[in-house]
């Protein structure tokens, strides 16, 4: 994916939202349906503010991150801190020692998972350009967890297949896939390969913005987004559950 593509995701993503708010704004109190992304960073919701101040431990490091990400353009794409923190209990109940992260932008949901790790644990973090990881890589230091992160600047489908072929298969506990979405089914795939059973699979956007109820054929990503979930559903290598958290979130459990 170029930059320029991922410039046009972010800002098709950044208008859909600019809509959504709208609509969700004039029309929510009547009709009361949720269509829209709750993330903590995106919008001012008085009741997410309090399952803020009621739940989150955030790292100060994590925080000068998310707060440093506030500045820059894309900062739609990055995770919410609130799933992050989810994220992070989760990998740890199941005792992740190895962790795959698709799509690092600037390694909030990176920093995060790499501090949940023990040790002698390793997060391969993806992504095919340097720029956005490079704001978060002092931080990653300044938490005294660089050491714990291996990141691969080239096509996360191509980093996958490196694993694979290295004999890395059923090795990892957890991935988190947040990159291009025509590629989801793509790494889900290779991410099965990769996990243990009773590893975990965390897929972000999976309501993407509430246009997956609806799906115009013209668009890739959510015609890709929309095939993954009804493909999920009957999927039986694995169990599963799709939470409302942020743009949606799927869990698929390796059986
Ligand atoms: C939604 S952001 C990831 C957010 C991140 N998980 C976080 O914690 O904030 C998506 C990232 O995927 C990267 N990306 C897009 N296409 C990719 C590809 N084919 N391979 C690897 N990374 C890709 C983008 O550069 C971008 O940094
Ligand atoms: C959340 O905490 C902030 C800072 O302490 C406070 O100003 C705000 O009123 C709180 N909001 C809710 C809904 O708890
Ligand atoms: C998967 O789901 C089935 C049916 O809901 C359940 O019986 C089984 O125990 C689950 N397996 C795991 C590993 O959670």
């Amino acid at each position: 994916m170029t930059f320029r593509n991922i410039s046009k995701e972010a800002l098709a993503g950044s208008i859909t939202l600019g809509v959504i708010f709208i609509a969700g704004y004039v029309f929510g109190k009547k009709k009361s349906s949720r269509m829209s992304i709750i993330k903590s960073h995106c919008g001012d919701d008085p009741l997410m503010q309090y399952v803020l101040n009621h739940s989150m431990r955030e790292h100060p490091v994590l925080k000068e991150l998310r707060l440093r990400t506030m500045e820059h353009s894309w900062n739609i794409m990055m995770v919410a801190c609130e799933q992050s923190q989810f994220m992070a209990n989760l990998a740890k109940l199941i005792k992740t020692k190895k962790a795959l992260e698709i799509g690092v932008y600037t390694g909030y949901n990176t920093l995060s998972m790499a501090l949940a790790l023990p040790d002698d644990g390793v997060v391969v973090a993806c992504d095919i350009t340097d720029d956005y990881p490079n704001i978060g890589k002092p931080f990653w230091k300044e938490a005294g967890v660089e050491k714990k992160i291996d990141l691969r600047i080239q096509p996360a489908l191509k980093t996958l297949d490196d694993l694979l072929a290295a004999g890395e298969a059923e090795t990892f506990d957890f991935a988190f896939i947040d990159a291009d979405k025509v590629n989801y089914d793509n790494y889900f795939e290779k991410c099965l390969q990769l996990l243990r059973k009773g590893g975990v699979i965390a897929i972000d956007n999976v309501l993407w913005g509430g246009q997956v109820v609806n799906p115009s054929p013209d668009d890739p990503d959510t015609v890709a987004i929309d095939k993954l979930n009804k493909k999920l559903h009957r999927d039986v290598r694995i169990n599963l559950s799709m939470l409302t958290v942020g743009d949606g979130l799927t869990l698929a459990i390796k059986l």
